[in-house]
């Protein structure tokens, strides 16, 4: 019996060597035991003697799952690896037989590490720890990984958090990151870390993401465990917010969309005539007639109507929403509901004449999924805004307007080509790739999610945003 005891770091690089000069020994996996760390390592075994033709190509697919697999807690985690290993000499197509135990078992062991890696970036909460040290600021956190995921997972933080010195201490390992490189050293007792100004600010996160109307406290615990909602500063809001989502949500309810299926229907009798007629002439009519023809992409099936811009044909302001909501698919306008209705408030009172713009949407259908007696509204994807592109390139160049404002992130993707970072884009001009000038904000939506302390404040600066596209609007 040979005993091979493996390094806490540099674990799966010292399996792969070990494994390798045991395959090419002909040693059978029976005749191995592996340790990680803690063991005395074999002093007296025999160096192993290569045997001819013991040598042998690995499958890439086998070298990806040992990677992951290697972090698992199960300690036959080494053993189950190299078994496979051992039959893969046999049989070379032994990953792909879907009935086999032993890969099945080694597939869900990597789906389990997997899973715990994603909820380490996820979850991991930093703690500012000391002054500055040389201009990099000093972090550390706590966690309590499911696996032994630390070692490989650390690299994500240095790339992510490269700027600052951080350690994370977990109860196997802690890391340690100066700028250049990630350090291991022994596991660690929970340190007392301080609370700082981070943690408000991931309160304030979670508080502007929780959306009352889908609270599903199930999923909420499956996607992040208790086990960690001691380490996250957001969570000691959960039973306050729980608490106030029954209201919130009903709040939200009133201004929810209908289901309108008898109406719907009749409109779209009417337009399908519509449709069989020869299409008007005139740009602005051809437009309409063109819209409600349009099958570039699957939305018309289920919209009632297309939603096409309105205002005037020479209007100095163009306003890009997402896509018509519910009262906008019934009604064949934009902006008429809830989120119109504050646009309408908020524009006034930057002085912003909504009769004097173009109002219109990224996308002319409305997308929703119908939820009991509810068409819920849903984000267009990339293809249908893409598809779309086509009809608001066609409004721009009808009334060729001074400034575009697009509201929320589809808008400023659809005109500018990029959606990431729009709060700290938003109150900017950027540019659509032909040159048009883009003034990004929020969509009036998000501010309807928000809870209401947090209304007011985002509201004004919505409102300052509004009110530099009044000026364009003044000044023509
Ligand atoms: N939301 C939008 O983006 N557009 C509308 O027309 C209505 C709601």
């Amino acid at each position: 019996m040979r005993r091979v005891v493996l390094p806490e770091i540099g674990t799966f690089d010292a399996w792969r060597d070990e494994a390798r000069a045991l395959l090419s020994a002909g040693v059978p996996p029976e005749e191995v035991l592996w340790f990680r760390g803690e063991a005395e390592p074999d002093l007296f075994a025999a160096p192993l003697p290569a045997v001819e033709g013991g040598a042998v190509t690995v499958p890439k697919g086998f070298v990806d799952l040992a990677r992951q697999v290697i972090w698992h807690s199960d300690p036959e985690r080494f053993a189950r690896l190299y078994a496979v290993l051992w039959a893969l000499r046999g049989n070379r197509h032994l990953l792909a037989d879907r009935g086999d135990a032993r890969i099945d078992r080694l597939n869900r062991m990597a789906k389990e590490v997997g899973r715990d890696r994603h909820k380490m970036t996820a979850f991991v909460r930093f703690r500012e720890v000391a002054a500055p040290n040389g201009g990099r600021r000093q972090f550390a956190a706590w966690f309590e990984p499911s696996h032994y995921i630390l070692e490989p997972t650390a690299p994500f933080f240095a790339k992510r958090f490269g700027d600052m010195d951080w350690s994370i201490f977990t109860p196997d390992l802690s890391a340690h990151f100066d700028g250049k490189a990630v350090r291991f050293e022994a596991g660690a007792e929970r340190p007392d870390l301080p609370e700082d100004a981070a943690e408000e600010l991931w309160r304030t996160y979670f508080r502007n993401i929780f959306n009352p109307a889908r609270l599903k406290l199930g999923a909420m615990r499956a996607e992040m465990p208790r086990k960690y909602w001691k380490n996250m500063p957001e969570t000691r809001l959960i039973p306050e917010m729980v608490a106030a989502a029954q209201a919130r949500a009903r709040q939200m309810a009133e201004a929810a969309p209908t289901l309108a299926p008898a109406r719907a229907a009749r409109i779209g009798e009417r337009l399908q005539a519509a449709r069989a007629a020869p299409p008007p002439v005139g740009d602005r009519a051809e437009l309409l007639a063109g819209l409600n023809g349009c099958r570039r992409c699957p939305l018309w099936k289920d919209a009632t109507q297309a939603v096409p811009g309105e205002g005037p044909p020479d209007a100095p302001l163009m306003v890009v929403g997402e896509q018509p909501g519910d009262r906008e698919d019934l009604e064949g306008r934009p902006f008429v509901g809830p989120a119109g209705r504050l646009f309408d408030e908020v524009a006034a009172r930057a002085g912003l004449d909504r009769g004097r713009a173009y109002v219109t949407n990224a996308v002319k259908h409305f997308k929703f999924a119908p939820r009991g007696k509810r068409r819920i509204h849903q984000a267009p994807d990339r293809g249908e805004m893409q598809q779309c592109r086509w009809w608001l390139d066609r409004e721009r160049a009808l009334v060729q307007p001074e400034l575009i404002v697009a509201m929320g992130a589809t808008a400023a993707e659809s005109l500018t080509g990029k959606r990431a970072g729009l709060m700290s884009r938003r109150g900017g001009i950027e540019e659509t790739p032909d040159g048009a000038r883009v003034l990004i904000t929020v969509h009036p939506s998000y501010l309807l999610r928000l809870p209401e302390g947090e209304r007011a404040a985002a509201t004004a600066l919505f409102e300052a945003d509004l009110r530099k596209a009044a000026a364009v609007q003044s000044g023509r």
